[in-house]
């Protein structure tokens, strides 16, 4: 916003080569509080408007160099909302109205009546101040829907979040494995190249992943020793249950969460479940979240076993160790996490269980 404006001191930039019309204008208008800066040519008005604040432009409609009406459509081509009055001796309607269609405030006519004059130029300033007030007010309404929309994106956030503590509360009962899934895709799609947008949705989708884990029995969940072969089943059941607990949502992180649920154990070569789908037939972020899955579940301590340190993890995922085999995973998918490891092995000390 300009500083006068602000001020409450609108300043008025009038424009005639005729000096003595320049000062009784200039007296006048001082007269009722306004700042008055003057132009002889419409070339100086412009460079006037440069360099200072304006709020409103009183011109005559014959200048040696312009007529007042282009004046007019030049400003309006820097500002819009700047009112221009033209003064003009003719009282020729078809110039008054075809000035007025291509932007003109108000017309004055000469002779000038000083009270008229006064008063269109308070008509014009009351104009100014109601912008203002407007672009104000837009200005305040669009900052509250911003911050409106961030509260309501951070609710969000925080719901997801609790909702995959809820998942994970009786095996480690702090939800890190999970957000650690969301940091592993998110650094996987973002070397893929995929879109940003995608990228972001994925980080919070993924991390509801093991979600269908509440619907399996403690006795099973968290059992020390082997399962067997009917246990196993059970467990496998939660990316099912999972995909069922998020199904028919309209939005697009649900979505994405339920096919995520489903399909994070699927494997390329075919040999995952539930469904035994192979290469590209599982959706690339089932085939995203797998390997990070992978990854978060060498790297951890389990009872039946170690954890591996970060090279041990990249050998088992890159080369195999008999169970995890490279043709799990989609080559792509592997090749990616072969550049990016290193950040793997920052994001998981990072966010590490207690
Ligand atoms: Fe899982
Ligand atoms: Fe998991």
């Amino acid at each position: 916003m300009d500083k006068e404006a602000s001020l409450g001191r609108p300043t008025i930039l009038v424009v005639d080569d005729d000096h003595h019309v320049l000062e009784s204008i200039l007296l006048r208008l001082s007269d009722h509080g306004y700042q008055v800066v003057t132009a002889d040519s419409a070339a100086e008005a412009l460079d006037r408007l440069d360099d200072r604040d304006i709020t409103i432009v009183l011109t005559d409609i014959r200048m040696p160099d312009m007529d007042g009406i282009e004046l007019a459509m030049r400003i309006h081509e820097r500002d819009p909302d700047l009112p221009v009055l033209i003064m003009t001796a003719f009282v020729d309607t078809d110039v008054v109205v075809g000035a007025l269609k291509s932007g003109a405030f108000d017309f004055i006519y000469k002779p000038l009546n000083h009270e008229l004059l006064v008063h269109a130029i308070d008509k014009a300033a009351a104009f100014c101040a109601m912008k203002r007030i407007e672009k104000n007010y837009r200005l305040d309404l669009e900052a509250e829907v911003r911050k409106k929309t961030e509260e309501l994106n951070d609710l969000n956030r925080e719901i997801i979040r609790r909702l995959t503590v809820v998942a994970e509360y009786r095996d480690t009962d702090t939800g890190l494995h999970n957000w650690r899934i969301g940091r592993f895709s998110a650094i996987i799609a973002n070397g893929l190249g995929l879109p940003s947008d995608f990228v972001e949705t994925l980080f919070l989708a993924s991390t509801l992943h093991d979600i269908g884990k509440v619907a399996v029995p403690d006795s099973i969940l968290l059992k020390p020793g082997a399962l067997t072969p009917e246990e196993f089943t059970i467990i496998k059941s939660h990316s099912a249950i999972g995909a069922k607990m998020l199904e028919g949502s309209a939005h697009a992180v649900i979505r994405l969460a339920e096919s995520i649920a489903l399909n994070h154990h699927e494997r390329w070569n075919g040999s995952g479940y539930p469904n035994g789908l192979s290469g590209a037939a599982i959706p690339i972020e089932g085939r995203i979240v797998m390997l990070a899955d992978q990854y978060d579940a060498l790297r951890s301590q389990r009872p039946y076993k170690k954890p591996f340190s970060h090279e041990e993890t990249c050998r088992i995922i890159l080369e195999g160790d008999g169970r995890t085999l490279p043709i799990h995973f989609d080559p792509q998918v592997l090749e990616t996490f072969r550049q990016m490891e290193s950040e793997f092995a920052i994001a998981f000390a990072a966010l590490l269980d207690q």
